[in-house]
């Protein structure tokens, strides 16, 4: 490794938060979602940490199961956007997939192949409107899946305003979800914000994503806490004074209103930290919280540390995980944590820390 920027991926942490969630949901079983590679953080390695602990994984598309069938992954796993094509369906139902359906058309393709699955999940539109059919065609729907469904048939909606407090919108889907499910079948409806903020729900199954890698848009009861699983590091490679006036990096955006020390930094957008960062973004120091200073560029971004004169050429700094953690940062960047992570390159060498739990 030729620089020092690199991520860490904590799967102790992972699976402690596992347990954490599984703590707040009760009896419900865990589909943990590991699509977009986990959210950047690896999704074999992710799923064969957590297989001890959760019921299922869940992907978006077919490819992503596929991969961690290959990787050896044996547990359920449920596809969220259903298949493409019929030929899509007949890979799942090779592989053994479960298929979200969410469409008339996606039905037609099943009956065509004869498909069998041994769970088809059965998305209903409740109000987010991107995917699943209306909650007046799910009894069809229903009744159309269940020769291609062997075990189960899952009803399972999304939220779409969980992380906000007394949504309206969320009221509405929940209303909706009641008068479409029948409590004596399965359901999934809770993300990881319905989970953490324990919105009330009948269900038999959770899908946790975001929360599973440590982030949170809401707080998590009393007593309980979630854990970074990703540290985003680096260390300082080069640092200089500049005079009062002088600017810092593309554009001239950031300006010394006094004599400044500079760090850089050598990751950028290039690497998955974003551009859109503005100044102020908070970047972890032994010594404490450096502020980003001028734009981030492909290779490098900047830093005021005149305050922290202890900080030198090789100093660690962390650009998001235990402190700034990954909301915190994204807060600066006009965006979530979710695209944070998601958004990692592949030329950010990553290194897994492995989990000692009690069959190591
Ligand atoms: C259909 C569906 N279910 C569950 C999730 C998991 O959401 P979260 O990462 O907020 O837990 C997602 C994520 O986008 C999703 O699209």
């Amino acid at each position: 490794m030729s620089r020092p920027t690199q991520l860490t991926i904590d799967l102790q942490a992972l699976c402690e938060n596992a347990r954490t969630l599984k703590g707040l949901a009760g009896p419900r079983g865990t589909m943990a979602v590991v699509k977009a590679d986990a959210y950047g953080h690896g999704a074999v390695a992710c799923a064969r940490a957590l297989s001890d602990l959760v019921d299922g994984f869940a992907v978006a598309i077919t490819e992503e199961a596929i991969a961690l069938r290959e990787a050896g992954i044996e547990l359920p796993i449920l596809v969220l956007q259903g298949p493409h094509s019929p030929e899509d369906a007949q890979v799942m139902s090779s592989a053994a997939l479960w298929p979200a359906i969410s469409s008339e058309h996606q039905i037609d393709w099943l009956e065509q192949l004869g498909a069998r699955f041994d769970q088809v999940w059965v998305k209903c539109d409740t109000g987010m409107h991107r995917l699943g059919l209306m909650p007046h065609e799910i009894t069809s729907a229903r009744s159309r899946l269940t020769p291609h469904s062997v075990n189960d048939i899952v009803l399972m909606s999304h939220f779409a305003d969980a992380e906000a407090p007394d949504s309206s919108l969320t009221e509405r889907q929940l209303r909706r979800w009641v008068q479409v499910s029948d409590a004596s079948s399965s359901g999934s409806f809770s993300n990881s914000a319905a989970t953490a903020g324990q919105i009330e729900t009948w269900e038999s199954w959770m899908r946790l994503g975001y929360s599973l890698y440590g982030g949170s848009l809401v707080a998590l009861p009393n007593g309980y806490s979630l854990k970074p699983v990703m540290q985003f590091e680096s260390r300082i490679a080069s640092v200089r004074w500049i005079d009062v006036g002088e600017s810092v990096g593309y554009g001239g955006r950031w300006v010394a209103h006094r004599r400044s020390r500079i760090a850089s930094i050598p990751a950028g957008y290039g690497d998955g930290y974003p551009r859109a960062a503005r100044d102020g973004t908070p970047i972890g120091t032994q010594q404490g919280t450096a502020l980003l200073a001028g734009k981030v560029s492909m290779d490098m971004v900047t830093a005021d540390i005149t305050d922290l004169p202890a900080l030198e050429i090789g100093s660690p700094v962390t650009l998001w995980g235990d402190s700034p953690c990954i909301d915190e940062v994204a807060g600066y960047c006009d965006t979530i944590g979710y695209e944070l992570c998601t958004r990692i390159t592949q030329r950010t060498p990553r290194r897994f820390h492995r989990v000692t739990s009690d069959r190591d």
